[in-house]
């Protein structure tokens, strides 16, 4: 596959927030039983390597580090990502940073790894339930990462989508269709109902068709862009 570098525009008080997400075509992102992932193939793997591979900080919310971070730190160590780093010409490895309340062992064992590779863990400050967005751009800012792909997951980027700092959301649809039973599957955004006057608006900026597979990309508007 042909892949081009992607050039993002960094705000000038925070990094750029990017994410990718693979949905089926009703629209589920994960089913929380066995024998349905991986969603997308190949194609997409190689897509969202190349797409990852241009951040200096991947950052995860818990539950999707425990469910992925063992994958995931393998992934970044393999020829793949570290071939399109050199393309590139980003250093080997980017910061792995995860968000929690709680880091207890079931995170500690997911981020085990023999690369000594070790992830930054952000607990809240003053008895806070969450990390606020503000204190991770904070974060970002003082290791001077300008580019931070957000892995997820969906609680993840319910709370960038609020602050309206995700820039860019990369979506593979995947041709299927998983269907639902209450509490059985996850979309993309989880926790919030936008009310009707602050639902976020994209502009798709392109589309790549991956065999049966699309990646849409959309933009947000910047503030000073909007109507
Ligand atoms: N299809 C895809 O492309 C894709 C991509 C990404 C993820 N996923 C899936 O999404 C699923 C996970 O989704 P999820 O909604 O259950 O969980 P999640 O968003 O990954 O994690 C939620 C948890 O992370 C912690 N957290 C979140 N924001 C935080 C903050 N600001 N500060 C501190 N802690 C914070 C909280 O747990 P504590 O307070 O207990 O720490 C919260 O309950 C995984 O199964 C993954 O496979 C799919």
């Amino acid at each position: 596959m042909k892949l081009t570098p992607f050039s993002f525009e960094k705000p000038a008080d925070r990094p750029f927030f990017f994410t990718s997400f693979v949905s089926t075509i009703d629209g589920k992102i994960i089913v929380k039983e066995k024998g349905y992932w991986p969603i997308g193939t190949e194609k997409d793997k190689e897509y969202f390597t190349f797409l990852r591979a241009h951040a200096d900080a991947i950052v995860d919310a818990k539950n999707t580090a425990v469910r992925f971070a063992k994958y995931f730190i393998r992934r970044i160590h393999e020829d793949m990502y570290q071939e399109f780093r050199k393309d590139l010409r980003k250093p080997p490895l980017p910061e792995y940073i995860v968000l929690t309340s709680n880091p207890d062992e079931e995170l500690h064992n997911a981020l085990k790894n023999d690369h000594g590779f070790e992830t930054t863990i952000l607990t809240p400050e003053d008895g806070s339930k969450r990390v606020s967005i503000q204190h991770l751009i904070d974060y970002l800012n003082k290791k001077g990462h300008t580019k931070v792909f957000i892995d997820g997951g969906p609680t993840l980027i319910a709370q960038l989508l609020e602050a309206e700092v995700l820039d860019e959301i990369h979506l593979t649809i995947a041709p299927k269709i998983f269907g639902s039973l209450p509490d059985k599957t996850l979309t993309m955004v989880e926790g919030i109902l936008f009310p009707p006057d602050k639902v976020p608006q994209f502009k798709l900026l392109s589309v790549e068709k991956l065999d049966d597979e699309v990646v849409l990309r959309y933009s947000l508007p910047r503030l000073t862009d909007r109507s």
